[in-house]
């Protein structure tokens, strides 16, 4: 089964809402929420446009390592204290973000979208080392605190409490593999679209360092204790979907659909797994990938879930490409390499470049989970030179460490796709949908 039907559908869908508003304009006057690149043109950051697309994501993709790695050690329970200094705020991340108000009056946060994490944080007044857009917690007039004794707390990841008395909830967090922070846990309403999600609990950042904390916050979109479904409960009914604008749609966005309302109703659904160790983390069942018509030979403990060890495969926002453990890589490497003329060479982290006059017969690759056989448009699977002369399979190994058991499916893969994920019913939807 493809999802042909479902894209048609989407295309539809799409032609009708896609006059209605400009690209950058303000979100539109429900839970639908613009979701841009942070390259992008309607992106507040104002990064230089990028010469050429294909360096821009080598340059993203340069620091997924280190993003998997991280993956990697968000195991529950796990308390990180990590040495905080002032550090040059610089955009290092290739990542998506959304437009989100906090306090009242509300005050403008571009906050990065995060699936693999809980917590929501925010540079605040006063931070050091952070850029210079922060939220003033003093001037809204719902801003609460929350003690060290709220359940709430015990819920972040590496929070200190004082051994006696009260106080406020602290933590340091590491993020993206080279940063950290830290923040004192806080409450406040958080506008999304038009819905005012009262009381909710959030990072207030006093200090970072390294490159990659988002300028802005971050909003985590996992699915543990703090993460912005479990704090709006029935608002959303445990239930958002994404698609994400292409990484070449300089001037488009995608959107972010909060809630059961406005869901796609016909959609190819494959169960979400669930590990007690990584309670953040949304987990598939991803059982083979085929290239062409031949459905790859790899051994079945590179896909295998196993929540003792942590080994599966997750869908995140915040790698830039798909990472699979070095075996299984080189399986579909190597498959993909007979079905193509060579030679072959490297660009960046991408080790199968070819002249891209060839690319008409390139396989198609599909991702296959029970329900869903997920078959990759071309662009989400080739990425093209900057003077278009090669085309390059836009997968690669996860680094090679002890801790790597996670094949992360990342964003480039996800261009243009409908991402629902439904924490209630307990699965993830799938669909065909060209959303910039
Ligand atoms: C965070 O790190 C800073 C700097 O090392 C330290 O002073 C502070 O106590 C730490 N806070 C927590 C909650 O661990
Ligand atoms: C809020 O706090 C910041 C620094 O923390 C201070 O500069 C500012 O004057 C305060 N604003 C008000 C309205 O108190
Ligand atoms: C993954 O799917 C396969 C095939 O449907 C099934 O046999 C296996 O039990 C599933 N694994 C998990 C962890 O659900």
């Amino acid at each position: 089964m493809d999802l042909t039907i479902s894209s048609l559908l989407f295309f539809g869908l799409l032609i009708s809402g896609a006059l209605a508003t400009s690209p950058c304009a303000s979100p539109s006057d429900d839970s639908d929420l613009s979701i841009v690149h942070i390259y992008g043109k309607c992106s507040p950051f104002n990064p230089p446009k990028p010469e050429s697309w294909v360096n821009t994501v080598l340059d993203m993709a340069s620091k997924d390592p280190e993003r998997v790695e991280y993956l990697s050690t968000l195991v529950a329970q796990k308390t990180t204290s990590v040495p905080i200094a002032p550090g040059q705020q610089t955009i290092n991340i290739g990542n998506y973000v959304v437009r989100v108000k906090i306090g009242t009056p509300g005050q403008l946060m571009y906050m990065v979208l995060d699936t693999s994490n809980d917590e929501a944080w925010v540079p605040c007044s006063g931070c050091v080392g952070c850029s210079t857009t922060t939220f003033l917690p003093n001037t809204s007039s719902t801003y609460g605190s929350l003690d060290c004794s709220m359940p709430q707390c015990t819920q972040v990841r590496g929070f200190q409490c004082p051994t006696t008395g009260s106080g406020g909830c602290f933590f340091n967090q590491s993020y993206g593999g080279d940063s950290s922070f830290s923040a004192t846990l806080i409450k406040d309403s958080l506008t999304l679209g038009t819905d005012v999600v009262p009381n909710y609990a959030f990072g207030c950042i006093s200090a970072v360092s390294g490159k990659s904390i988002p300028p802005q916050g971050l909003l985590g979109l996992g699915r543990g204790p703090l993460s912005l479904l479990s704090q709006t409960g029935s608002l959303y009914s445990g239930v958002f979907s994404y698609c994400l604008p292409s990484f070449r749609s300089y001037y488009f966005s995608g959107s972010l659909k909060l809630g059961p309302v406005g869901q796609p109703k016909s959609i190819r659904t494959t169960p979400l797994l669930r590990n007690p160790r990584r309670p953040s983390l949304y987990y598939v069942n991803l059982t083979g990938i085929s290239v062409g018509r031949v459905l790859v030979p790899v051994d079945p403990k590179f896909l295998a879930f196993d929540p003792s060890t942590g080994a599966g495969t997750i869908m995140d926002s915040g790698t830039v490409i798909t990472r699979f453990m070095e075996p299984l890589y080189n399986a579909i490497r190597d498959e993909f390499r007979k079905q193509v003329p060579g030679p072959f060479s490297s660009l960046g982290a991408f080790d199968t470049c070819f002249t891209a006059s060839n690319e008409a017969v390139a396989p198609v690759v599909t991702f296959h989970f029970p329900g869903v056989d997920l078959k990759l448009p071309l662009e989400n699977s080739l990425i093209h030179s900057s003077s278009g002369s090669l085309a390059c399979l836009a997968m690669a190994a996860a680094p090679s460490n002890v801790n790597s058991v996670l094949n992360v499916i990342a964003n480039l893969q996800q261009q243009n796709l409908r991402i629902m994920y439904d924490l209630t019913n307990s699965r993830i939807g799938i669909a065909r949908e060209l959303c910039n």
